[in-house]
């Protein structure tokens, strides 16, 4: 008879049974029938099938509601990098949250808009779950500890009140994100056809089978924008590029963007920007005049990039930075960024990779330098701006956030990209 029920579950929200394991769902009967004060798994079936309410009860006894703020935070840089990297944005951005489970996540996406320098008015947050009780958990957005498991908690100051022994996220970050119900198969494609900019579905694949993976992902791949970004877990990051999705080759994200027919993907591997010589010893303010050349120490002079390189064996090997990276190999990544360095010379592009690594790898000191020296070889490199402005934030040095958040908004204003 758990067999029958097992297979209910499947057919109603996708869940199998080999995934999630048959104990998850025993579990979730016994506390059912307990409720209902019967042990007679066959009449509970029969009621089950006629009452919608103890359908709902059931899967909110059995999903698996394990989340927390900032879980993989490489994510959430990643969405504001993609978003400032993006053209000129119309209409306020839609950001998707399926599954939030009990809306960490959703809000940590509310948070690392603000931190991204993004105005309340320029985004919301769709937040989306199967679980009623999940759903009711996230709109009261009372949180205890464990719901803070990161390394930094430094967000929670900045973004949330204490309240009965516990946090809220404050008024500004909870009017950004809106709650419902809802049942990813449901998605409904014609009327949500492209409609969000960003689309966190983490964590959910894992607990479907193959097919339903596909089906899952097909649905996603209906709702993203055309120049939008899917974002799923560590474990699920093979999953989409057999879908139609490419790889945003962003690191420690595990971020994907639709293949549009026949063409290439948004940043091709290995983008290669003009090279500037930095000056001895790097650089030190990120919001340096980009019209400035580095003044010239007479004692040591300034590492001089090599003349001529082949740009598709630099692009080889930006691209294999990447792809450690990505794999969340991030000594390999690191130990390759450096090698790059020293047989290519300096460029932005690989102290943007570097910096991402080591910010990936939580050197956040190495990362800044990393970042500084990208934006001074490159003025215009929005997305070491993104992410050194996220770390300082993160760091707490608010001031110098603002200023690369006010670089990035006008570099914005003055190209319309
Ligand atoms: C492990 S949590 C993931 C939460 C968050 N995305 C994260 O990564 O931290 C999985 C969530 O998926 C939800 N879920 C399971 N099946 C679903 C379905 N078919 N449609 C929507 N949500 C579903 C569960 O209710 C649960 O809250």
């Amino acid at each position: 008879m758990q067999g029958v029920i097992e297979q209910f579950l499947k057919d109603e929200i996708g869940l199998s049974s080999d995934a999630v394991g048959a104990s998850v769902i025993r579990h979730a009967l016994k506390e059912r029938m307990t409720a209902l004060g019967t042990t007679d798994l066959h009449a509970y079936w029969d009621f089950l099938s006629g009452s919608r309410a103890e359908r709902q009860e059931l899967i909110d006894a059995t999903v698996v509601p394990e989340t927390w703020f900032f879980r993989d935070e490489g994510a959430f840089a990643a969405m504001a990098q993609h978003l400032h990297a993006q053209r000129r944005h119309h209409r306020p951005l839609r950001l998707l949250s399926f599954p939030c489970s009990t809306g960490e996540e959703p809000y940590s996406m509310a948070m690392a808009m603000f931190d991204a320098g993004f105005a309340a008015e320029a985004f919301v947050v769709e937040a989306r779950d199967v679980s009623a009780r999940n759903i009711a958990y996230a709109e009261r957005a009372i949180y205890g500890r464990n719901s803070f498991r990161g390394r930094d908690l430094s967000f929670r100051d900045r973004y949330f009140e204490p309240v009965e022994a516990a946090y809220r996220p404050r008024n500004a970050v909870r009017e950004r994100v809106r709650f419902v119900c809802a049942n990813l198969f449901d998605l409904d494609l014609r009327s949500e056809a492209g409609r969000f900019d960003i689309v966190f579905c983490r964590n959910l694949l894992i607990y479907f089978d193959r097919p339903t993976q596909d089906r899952a992902l097909d649905r996603l791949k209906g709702v993203l924008a055309p120049e939008g970004l899917l974002l799923v877990g560590p474990a699920e990051s093979a999953l989409p590029m057999a879908q139609g999705f490419v790889s945003a080759r962003l690191p420690m994200a595990f971020a994907f963007t639709l293949r549009p027919e026949g063409a290439q993907p948004a940043t091709p591997p290995g983008a290669v920007r003009p090279v500037r010589a930095l000056p001895p010893g790097g650089t030190k303010a990120a919001d340096r005049p980009a019209a400035r050349s580095p003044a010239p120490a007479k004692s040591r002079p300034a590492p001089v990039a090599p003349a001529v390189q082949s740009p598709d064996r630099v692009a080889a090997s930006l691209a294999a930075i990447e792809r450690a990276a990505n794999a969340g190999r991030l000594a390999e990544a690191e130990a390759a960024a450096r090698s790059h360095l020293r047989e290519f010379g300096s460029s932005a592009e690989a102290f943007y990779r570097l910096g991402l690594v080591l910010d990936a790898a939580g050197n956040a000191e190495e990362a800044v330098q990393n970042y500084r020296k990208a934006i001074y070889l490159a003025p215009d490199h929005r997305e070491a701006m993104a992410h050194l402005a996220l770390l300082l934030q993160r760091q707490g040095d608010a001031a110098g956030a603002r200023v690369l958040t006010g670089r990035l908004g006008r570099m914005t204003n003055r190209s319309g990209t």
